[in-house]
């Protein structure tokens, strides 16, 4: 039986990921009222929901995803059908300064929206990443059996989530679906993330910061590809299952900062390379199948065209 989409819950939903995800779910028939729960931290913003917060269909719920009575309250006010876990603490490079944030969001508040889930008999999709797998020696493509070996404070909190999630699923037969994706780019991304950082250097012509040789390998795979795979994980995905969901599209982040420089035509001088990140990942690659079979669901958008037009729409945002 598919899932019910007419009223979902978005955690996170203001951010990067989470506000297409907003987007795609307003522009199906069947969804009649997204709620989005959000604490708004420095990676949130109102303006990236369509209205800015205050559509129609939209409700913006300012909250924590740590705060249980709250989250009982909108499930017992709300008629939710379902709900979707973006909500998290995403940056590599802050988990690293400090893990704590990461601990209390990306682990405990998913635990509280499992239990409340639970109690309330609610189907949870939990958004998680491939970075759980850790480094793929190449040609490996990790499948959704191969092992968990999370790198960072980041990767780390991440996977402990999803194995409550799947404990949740052994123990109690919650119903749960996680998937795992590979990298994303588009519109709206936090300034601190690799892309619009590299853009924001480059049109102030400053130096463009490269860890390391740069060779660290990415499967890039658009927002607006990552937000329909979460949608249909959560109509068809089978409970207590994972699904990988990535591009099949591997780049080096010196190739992408290459990219960004000819696009808005800058020198390659500008590149730096500096001191690499402290257990940084070689290569991210997964193999999306699983998702492809089960799902029938594959990445659409085309990456030759789709990443030059994400360039100028940050480098507009960013000028
Ligand atoms: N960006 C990627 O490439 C990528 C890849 C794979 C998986 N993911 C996962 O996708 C999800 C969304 O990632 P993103 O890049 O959009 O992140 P983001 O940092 O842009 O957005 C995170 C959102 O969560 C909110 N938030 C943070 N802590 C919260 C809390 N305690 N309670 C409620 N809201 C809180 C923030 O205000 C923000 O709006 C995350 O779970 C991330 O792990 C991201």
């Amino acid at each position: 039986m598919p899932r019910d989409l007419s009223t979902p819950l978005v955690t996170g939903g203001a951010g990067f990921i989470g506000s297409a995800l907003v987007r795609l779910l307003l522009a199906r028939p069947e969804v009649e009222r997204v709620v989005v729960l959000d604490k708004l931290t420095y990676a949130g913003s109102l303006t990236r929901l369509p209205e800015n917060g205050k559509h129609p269909r939209l409700e913006f719920i300012h909250g924590d995803v740590t705060d249980r009575p709250l989250i009982a309250e909108i499930l017992a006010k709300h008629p939710i059908s379902g709900v979707f876990h973006l909500a998290a603490e995403s940056h590599v490079d802050r988990s690293i300064e400090n893990p704590d944030d990461f601990i209390a969001t990306n682990i405990t508040g998913t635990a509280c929206l499992i239990e409340a889930c639970r109690a309330s008999g609610i189907p949870l999709l939990h958004c998680s990443t491939d970075e759980a797998y850790g480094s793929a020696e190449p040609p490996i493509l990790f499948t959704e059996s191969s092992p968990l070996r999370p790198s960072s404070p980041y990767a780390a909190s991440k996977t402990s989530a999803d194995l409550l999630c799947l404990a949740a699923h052994t123990t109690y037969g919650q119903d749960v679906v996680i998937t795992r994706s590979s990298n994303n780019y588009g519109p709206r991304q936090h300034p601190e993330k690799l892309i619009p950082r590299m853009i924001h250097c480059a049109l102030r012509d400053q130096p463009l910061p490269v860890y390391g040789n740069g060779l660290q390998v990415r499967d890039w795979m658009h927002a607006d590809d990552h937000s329909a795979g979460l949608i249909a994980a959560f109509i068809r995905g089978k409970s207590g299952n994972v699904y990988n969901l990535g591009a099949r599209c591997e780049r080096t982040n010196l190739d992408l900062v290459r990219r960004i420089l000819s696009i808005l035509g800058k020198p390659e001088s500008l590149i730096r390379h500096v001191t690499d990140r402290p257990g940084h990942d070689c290569r991210y690659a997964i193999d999306p199948t699983k998702a492809g079979h089960e799902l029938g669901w594959t990445a659409r958008v085309d990456f030759e065209q789709a990443f030059p037009e994400t360039v100028r729409l940050l480098a507009a945002d960013l000028a």
